[in-house]
């Protein structure tokens, strides 16, 4: 199995159908969305990271680069999004180095954290490969121009890269989530 960072620039239609096969195998509820874009809400990667063999992309992530408030402050931060296995490469620990590699990757590009949104059923994935949880902190994004509340039900996690501290105070994502 192949790790490899892919700078948006350098995914190919190929790469791209490929990746997008996948996700919509991991997120059939968004299987419409992504038989034409990877862009998820409107968010394009910065990079992502695949886990390829003969049969395709096995697992997957993609980092957003987006800049937002955190109280009074701007906060730059790596966007984990459209994190994924298919269901043969689950429990394996592919996601996992899938993570690491992106983590690292971010790391070394200067991002002081990381942020996600996950679902109460995958947190524990986040944990085990160093995410925290942010649920004192309300967030906020943006969408069609409203500011909607981002609910309990889908919670914040970050990580430090090159900061080791998430700033205190309400998050406002400037934008939609990703
Ligand atoms: C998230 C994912 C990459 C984790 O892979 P993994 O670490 O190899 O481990 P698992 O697939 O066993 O997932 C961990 C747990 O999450 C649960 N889970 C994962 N996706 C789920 C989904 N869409 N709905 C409900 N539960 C889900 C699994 O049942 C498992 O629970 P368990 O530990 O109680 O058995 C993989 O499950 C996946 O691709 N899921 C679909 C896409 C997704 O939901 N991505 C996360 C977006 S935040």
């Amino acid at each position: 199995m192949e790790i490899r960072i892919l700078d948006e620039q350098a995914v190919t239609p190929e790469m791209d159908a490929a990746i997008r096969k996948t996700l919509a195998a991991c997120f059939p509820l968004n299987q419409d969305q992504f038989a034409k874009t990877r862009q998820w809400r409107g968010n394009i990667p910065l990079f992502s990271v695949v886990a390829r063999d003969a049969g395709g992309i096995a697992a997957h992530a993609a980092v957003v680069d987006r800049t937002i408030r955190v109280g009074d402050t701007s906060l730059r931060i790596a966007g984990f999004g459209n994190v994924c296995a298919l269901p043969e490469y689950r429990k394996t620990g592919l996601i996992d180095q899938v993570l690491k590699r992106a983590v690292e990757e971010a790391r070394q590009r200067k991002f002081p954290v990381g942020l996600l949104f996950c679902r109460d059923y995958v947190r524990a994935v986040y944990e085990r490969n160093g995410w925290k949880g942010l649920p004192n902190q309300p967030c906020t994004r943006v969408e069609a121009g409203q500011e909607i509340p981002v609910g309990p039900d889908n919670p914040r996690m970050w990580i430090p890269l090159n900061q080791d501290r998430f700033p205190a105070g309400p998050i406002h994502l400037q934008g939609d989530k990703w």
